[in-house]
């Protein structure tokens, strides 16, 4: 096995986040799962629509700029892409699934949403903690590896 980033041109890499959290039945530590004002200020719906899914092709960036074991937070378009093993590439949506604040930090093979401190697995957007207040998995965000630019599918 190898460390090294490989070319993806060759051997194309679909995949997206599972959504299979396997954890039903956590219960939300900090209120209900009903999207809050954002951080910026927004209200979750309005205006640019956030946490809407990018059009198909959309060019996310460059595998090598998405680290193995973390990942990287395209937040212009809503979407987390990790790499949870070599060249293995899942997408998420970046939006919080307890009241849809933006996720912000991806570290210690976790994604984080810093309003009330939910963590999600790089692997399969999971929540990763039972006393967290996401209840669910971050949503599927389908992506495609061609070459080394990472793309909406
Ligand atoms: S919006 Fe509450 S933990 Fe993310």
């Amino acid at each position: 096995m190898s460390d090294a980033l490989q070319p993806a041109a060759t051997r194309r890499t679909l995949l997206a986040g599972a959504g299979m959290a396997g954890a039903a039945g956590l219960l939300a530590a900090c209120g209900t799962d009903e999207p809050a004002a954002t951080p910026t200020g927004g209200a979750p719906g309005g205006g640019s629509s956030p946490g809407a899914a990018p059009p198909s092709g959309t060019v996310l960036g460059k595998t090598a700029d998405i680290p193995l074991g973390s990942g990287k937070i395209f937040a212009e378009h809503s979407t987390v892409v990790t790499q949870p093993s070599a060249n293995v590439f899942v997408g998420f949506s970046s939006i919080c699934t307890h009241q849809s604040c933006p996720v912000s930090q991806i570290a210690d093979g976790k994604i984080k949403c810093t309003c009330h401190f939910s963590e999600f697995n790089i692997a399969d957007g999971a929540p990763v903690r039972p006393d967290q207040p996401a209840g669910r998995p971050l949503d599927e965000r389908r992506i495609v590896v061609e070459g080394d630019e990472v793309r909406v599918a």
